[in-house]
């Protein structure tokens, strides 16, 4: 009477792992091993209860159980596109970045557009900013410009970052966004009200995320050939044109399409309208900010067009659509910090907190190897001293041996000072990597030691020195006899008279056939 869902009797099964129907593929389990039977739990009889050894139904369980990872705890709704940044002005005076090296240059990039304050599921076309995020994979290495659609930002100290991030998002009592909460703060602090008059102004609320601008809001840096500095702004113009929702235009978009912006990017990029940006920058002179009248690291404010014009750069187009949502734009993992040889930092003290920030948040939500998943990977050799962690190993570059630096291994990964960034002067002091062993005696207090030990002390000391060195090569035991020298000229000669007796293997003895001031 039972009915037994299954046909095969596990006997004699089909050969060649072809599926039943012979149309798909094979399906599997995830160590590869077929699967009979995708729709019947395993039971003790036809009503249960079921069994324990149905792994392929736990693993099913606790996969769905783990296929979220945390949110990014802002910008945490958002769309992703690959695209293209193609060169159109000669910028080489200001920076030797490789993707400006050349006009017509083209350098292969990833962009994700976001809102602010919502969660993952909250609808495209809400009153917020909007982040226009670009990965750009450069030849010298990833280079992120994470920007806004605003060339300002609320606050100026990274103090009332968080704090302001707090306002926006849910009341921690009610579970709801709370307009007292976001006016309170506002209201408390008046450098937030150039980007309030944005934000509630025509251009608070993108029509789409082609029909906006993108800007590094925050200054950087770039560095030229020579070597010299200059202070830049990046600004992105869109192509497509500006256009803006009112309130009411918004409420009855949300209310029949809550995607409305990631929709239109992936139908107008499938359909070949492949929306392009203007790239430019703003350069000021190190001269010219000593003299300006306010602190141009100030991310509150813009620097006016008519003392620093538009200087084009380049063009960004969008041109290809991720086959997977998950791996490429969840798991995408953009960061300030990703600078290249020719960009770097400012003091604006919003980007010195974002330098740390993003990292810190990429190691937490996509976990210490973020770098190797394909969206994230530079599309340059990578060889480092960074090691292991969770997913380690996914691709061979920057693992293996050495794993650490110094060394005097032949073919281990080295820096060229070539690539060092200049020095910053900042009045009496002077930001660089300054030699930490410069005027610093490494050997007197190393042979005091040495001289207070009586001789059975020294005689164990040479002994534990060479039962660890004894076995190393010859060009490691060399280096480190000179710096036993230095130290004390008996403390080279007791290791080189304990290395011989080691040598000889008679170690046993080696007590009294040392002489600490032999
Ligand atoms: C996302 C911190 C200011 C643009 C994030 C994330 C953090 C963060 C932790 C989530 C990262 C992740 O989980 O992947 C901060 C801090 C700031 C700051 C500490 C100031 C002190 C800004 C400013 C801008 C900006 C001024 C724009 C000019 C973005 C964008 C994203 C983002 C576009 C989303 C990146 C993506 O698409 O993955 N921010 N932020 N942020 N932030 Fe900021």
């Amino acid at each position: 009477a039972s009915s037994r869902a299954s046909k095969s009797s596990g006997k004699g099964a089909r050969k060649g792992r072809s599926s039943s129907n012979g149309r798909g593929p094979l399906l599997t389990t995830a160590d590869g091993a077929p699967v009979g039977d995708q729709e019947n739990a395993l039971s003790a009889g036809p009503r249960g209860p079921l069994l324990m050894q149905d792994v392929n139904l736990i693993e099913q369980i606790q996969r769905f159980n783990r296929e979220r990872m945390p949110e990014r705890v802002v910008h945490a709704k958002g769309t992703g596109a690959y695209g293209t940044f193609k060169v159109t002005n000669d910028i080489r005076r200001y920076t030797k970045a490789s993707i400006f090296s050349k006009k017509g240059k083209k350098t292969e990039c990833v962009v994700r557009f976001s809102t602010v304050a919502g969660e993952r599921g909250a609808a495209d076309a809400e009153r917020d900013p909007r982040g226009f995020a670009m990965k750009f994979y450069t030849d010298e290495g990833n280079w992120d410009l994470v920007c806004n659609n605003t060339p300002v930002f609320f606050v100026r100290d990274p103090y009332k970052f968080q704090m302001f991030i707090h306002s926006q998002k849910r009341h921690p009592e009610t579970n709801l966004r709370d307009a007292n909460m976001q006016w309170d703060f506002w209201s408390l602090c008046p450098e937030s009200l150039h980007q309030v008059t944005w934000l509630f102004g025509d251009r608070g609320i993108p029509r789409t995320y082609r029909h906006m601008n993108g800007y590094s809001s925050h200054t950087y840096s770039m560095i030229n050939d020579e070597g010299e500095r200059v202070w830049v702004k990046f600004h992105f113009k869109t192509m497509q044109g500006i256009e803006c929702l009112t309130n009411a235009e918004a409420a009855d978009l949300i209310a029949h399409d809550r995607e409305s912006h990631q929709r239109d990017m992936i139908e107008a990029i499938n359909k070949g309208d492949f929306p392009r940006w203007k790239a430019y920058i703003q350069v000021m002179t190190q001269d010219e900010a000593n003299e300006f009248r306010w602190n141009p690291f100030d991310l509150t404010k813009v620097w006016p067009h008519g003392d620093f014009p538009l200087i084009e750069v380049g063009e960004l187009e969008l041109n290809r659509n991720p086959k997977n949502y998950h791996h490429e734009v969840e798991q995408s993992a953009f960061n300030p910090s990703a600078f290249v040889p020719g960009i770097g930092p400012s003091p604006d003290k919003m980007l010195q907190a974002r330098l740390l920030s993003y990292q810190d948040a990429h190691l937490y939500r996509v976990g210490v190897n973020y770098r190797d998943l394909s969206v994230n990977k530079p599309r340059c050799p990578v060889h480092n001293y960074l090691r292991d962690g969770q997913f380690g190993g996914m691709h061979d570059e920057g693992t293996g041996f050495p794993n650490y630096y110094p060394n005097s291994i032949k073919g281990a990964p080295r820096p060229n000072p070539d690539y060092n960034e200049p020095p910053w002067h900042l009045g009496d002091v002077t930001v660089d990597r300054w030699d930490s062993r410069v005027d610093h005696d490494d050997f007197t207090q190393a042979g005091d030691l040495f001289r207070l030990m009586d001789r059975d002390e020294k005689v164990r000391l040479a002994v534990n020195i060479v039962e660890s060195m004894g076995g190393c090569r010859k060009d490691i035991i060399k280096r480190q006899l000179e710096l036993f020298d230095k130290a004390d000229e008996n403390y080279g000669r007791l290791v080189r008279k304990a290395l011989e007796s080691y040598r000889r293997g008679d170690m046993d003895d080696l007590h009294e056939s040392v002489q600490p001031h032999a």
